[in-house]
């Protein structure tokens, strides 16, 4: 059935990825992409589908509410799709703020407008995309469920708890019909090389130092970010109203061991001497707050929704890498600028 469909973020990591599968597998949706354009926000994302007749960009920030109760006034919109946000812990760590503004202000934003908006529910979705980090940490064993208790440690997740606890508030009180869904780490091309594997991608090309925050004994469970998307598009088509469905790939993996991983296959693909990424790893002071693990029990959207991660992970990192090495471009033109001052800001004191 045809409706419009408006996702925010879709100039991000994961939000390209949701826009793409979306534009080409429902040709009949009118799809209209949001987004501020932040440092994180890149076209160069987009331009396979920026032609299609099913889609549009708008830029516009989710922060200004007459923007947004505009957008919904005037675009008709029936349903969204919301990854819009400030993602990076590290980034919120130093600058907190920014996180409540975009992350909590902004998805109440949203949520008020289709409020606002929406004569009659029925046909209609907000769909909230969230992250397992609200979840808090887990210690050498055990599994984030849906019914897992909120412990957020980082402002990021903090903020993230916050716009789900908006989310459900909206359905509890006004009946306005939501979804959530809480992942696991993305990896996956065009992931801004703030995040752990591009930013270690970008430093073993350049042969820099590999900055391993804490012993590297973090651990984190990774999903391709394709596998993901797939996963958003059976939530919204499958997923019961006022339901949370938590995604991740089964695949636990210690960040040095990780690290170790990609070095290796790195020294494969650069044609260097076995040990020589290795080299380049440096234990640096850990983050502040770290959560120790994340690792997820996906059974709720196996067994309801009928998805699974299609991709086994040294496959899916070899195509990342793949990807990051065809698209030196890409990197070089995010990688200039102002990322040399966050890099410095971030690392030169570790
Ligand atoms: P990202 O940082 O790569 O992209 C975020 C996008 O949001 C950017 O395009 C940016 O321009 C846009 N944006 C930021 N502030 C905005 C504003 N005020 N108004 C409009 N647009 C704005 O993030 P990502 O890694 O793609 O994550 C997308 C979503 O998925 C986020 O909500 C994140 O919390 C969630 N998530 C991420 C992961 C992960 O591993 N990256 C895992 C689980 C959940
Ligand atoms: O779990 C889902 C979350 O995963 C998402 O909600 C976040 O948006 C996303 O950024 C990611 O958060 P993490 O903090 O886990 O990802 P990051 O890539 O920053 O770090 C992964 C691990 O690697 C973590 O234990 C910290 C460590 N690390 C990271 C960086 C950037 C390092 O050791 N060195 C680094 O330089």
């Amino acid at each position: 059935m045809s409706k419009t469909l408006l996702i925010t973020g879709g100039a991000g990591f994961i939000g390209s990825h949701v826009v793409r599968l979306f534009v080409n597998k429902y040709p009949d949706y009118k799809i209209i992409n949001l987004d501020k354009l932040t440092y994180a926000g890149n076209l160069e994302n987009l331009t396979d589908i920026e032609d299609k007749d099913n889609y549009r960009f708008i830029k516009g920030d989710i922060v200004n509410s007459s923007f947004v109760e505009n957008l919904f006034q005037i675009e008709n919109i029936d349903a969204v799709i919301h990854l819009a946000a400030e993602s990076h812990v590290d980034r919120s760590i130093s600058n907190p703020i920014e996180f409540v503004q975009t992350n909590v202000i902004g998805t109440a934003n949203l949520l008020n407008s289709a409020r606002k908006s929406w004569k009659d529910y029925s046909e209609k979705c907000f769909y909230h995309v969230s992250t397992d980090e609200v979840y808090g940490a887990l210690g050498e064993t055990g599994l984030f469920t849906e019914e897992t208790s909120y412990d957020p440690h980082s402002p990021y997740s903090a903020s993230k708890a916050s716009s789900d606890h908006f989310v459900r508030a909206y359905n509890d009180t006004y009946g306005l019909p939501i979804v959530i869904s809480n992942c696991s780490n993305n990896y996956g091309p065009n992931q801004f090389p703030e995040k752990l594997l591009p930013l270690f991608f970008n430093n073993i090309i350049n042969n820099k130092a590999l900055p391993v925050y804490g012993n590297g004994s973090n651990t984190r469970d990774w999903l391709y970010v394709v596998d993901h998307a797939k996963a958003i598009d059976v939530v919204f088509h499958k997923g019961k109203d006022g339901e949370t469905y938590n995604i991740g790939g089964h695949n636990e993996w210690k960040n040095l061991d990780l690290i170790k991983m990609m070095c290796a296959l790195m020294d494969e693909k650069l044609n260097r001497t076995i040990g020589t990424s290795e080299s380049l790893i440096t234990f640096v002071t850990d983050r502040s707050g770290h959560d120790f693990r994340y690792a997820i029990d996906a059974s709720k959207i196996e067994k309801d929704l009928g998805w699974k991660p299609s991709l086994q992970f040294k496959e899916g990192l070899s195509i990342t890498l793949d990807w990051y090495m065809a698209n030196q471009n890409w990197l070089d033109n995010i990688t200039s600028g102002d990322y040399k001052t966050y890099y410095q800001q971030q690392y030169s004191k570790r």
